[in-house]
């Protein structure tokens, strides 16, 4: 029997909106991280590129710190030619700013560049905050539209072993969308993605607001989930004064509380990884208790850099 390459996944950025630390936050972990008194490392905005043989990759969500974090992950410059990438698609779970931006970043991209999203995305993407439109005038964009409604699986032609079925989350439309608090059933989808040579599942969810039939169901037969991992608690930017949104109106369940995000982890035999975590959250300082909690539990945190191979 030939030997299957494995499915590879890359973390470009484990943070969430703002990145840790944050720019203009003076937080207990952000004024912890620059002044070396806690132990922590710091995390760019949520990102991952996903490859099965490892020639060509699809970047899912195109973080504003996308630029640098090419540099971290040298197979996606493999140097074929004067302008090259391994980028073959960007696929895109929600339109909030940390998983868009960075498609500014691909506007030198010498043909143009096929991103994949739901028409709820697309449809802000072309309006309210109009990235696809701008765009055009640049590399310009072939959109795929992704059925998460109709639980429509795909693949990327050029990653042909990777099936992809996207599920849409409950959580909430970025600030600026019409439907802020009436989100459509596809503006934040989560993605299982299954490798079709070795069976392989990974289920990745960056912005889980509840956990619903379906989504326990990809995350019950997952070898390894990637999970909202945005707030431990959650009025935690209340607690810090940091903002008075919790995370409920911002579409994260938190960690704890009942039938919060650790009660059903704990109950997946898998392996388990949080992401996408805000610079407040508790869990980002190592020697914490909620830290400790989790390794107890045997629960991962992403850090930039993570790869995982299934
Ligand atoms: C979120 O996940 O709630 C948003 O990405 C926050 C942001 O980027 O402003
Ligand atoms: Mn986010
Ligand atoms: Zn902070």
């Amino acid at each position: 029997m030939s030997e299957t390459p494995p499915m590879k996944i890359f973390v470009l950025g484990s943070g969430a909106g703002g990145g840790f630390p944050q720019w203009n936050c003076n937080c207990p972990n952000c004024r912890g991280l620059r002044a070396g008194t806690i132990q922590a490392s710091s995390r760019t905005q949520s990102s991952l590129a996903i490859s099965d043989g490892g020639t060509d990759w699809l970047l899912v969500n195109a973080s504003p710190d996308l630029r640098a974090q090419l540099e971290t992950c040298p197979a996606l410059q493999p140097g074929r030619a004067v302008r090259d990438t391994a980028i073959a698609a960007v696929l895109i779970v929600d339109a909030q700013i940390d998983h868009t931006t960075g498609l500014m970043t691909l506007r030198e991209h010498n043909k143009r560049l096929p991103v994949y999203c739901t028409p709820s995305v697309h449809s802000d993407l072309t309006s309210g905050y109009p990235l696809l439109n701008v765009l055009e005038h640049y590399c310009g964009v072939d959109w795929h539209p992704v059925d998460a409604i109709g639980g429509v699986s795909f693949s990327i032609p050029e990653l042909p072993s990777i099936e992809i079925l996207p599920v849409p989350l409950p959580g909430e439309a970025p600030p600026y969308s019409p439907r802020r608090h009436k989100p459509a059933k596809d503006d934040t989808i989560g993605l299982s993605f299954h490798d079709r040579e070795s069976g392989r599942r990974c289920f990745y969810a960056p912005g889980l607001g509840e956990w619903t039939d379906p989504v326990l169901a990809e995350a019950d037969r997952a070898d390894c989930v990637l999970i909202d991992g945005t707030l431990w608690k959650d009025d935690e930017l209340v607690d810090r004064g940091a903002s008075q949104k919790t995370g409920q109106e911002m579409g994260h369940l938190a960690q704890t509380g009942s039938g919060g995000i650790l009660d059903r982890l704990m109950q997946l035999d898998t392996r388990k990884i949080l992401i996408h975590i805000n610079n407040t959250n508790p869990i980002l300082d190592e020697r914490s208790p909620e830290r400790k909690r989790l390794i107890e539990a045997g629960i991962e945190v992403a850090c930039d850099g993570m790869e995982i191979e299934l």
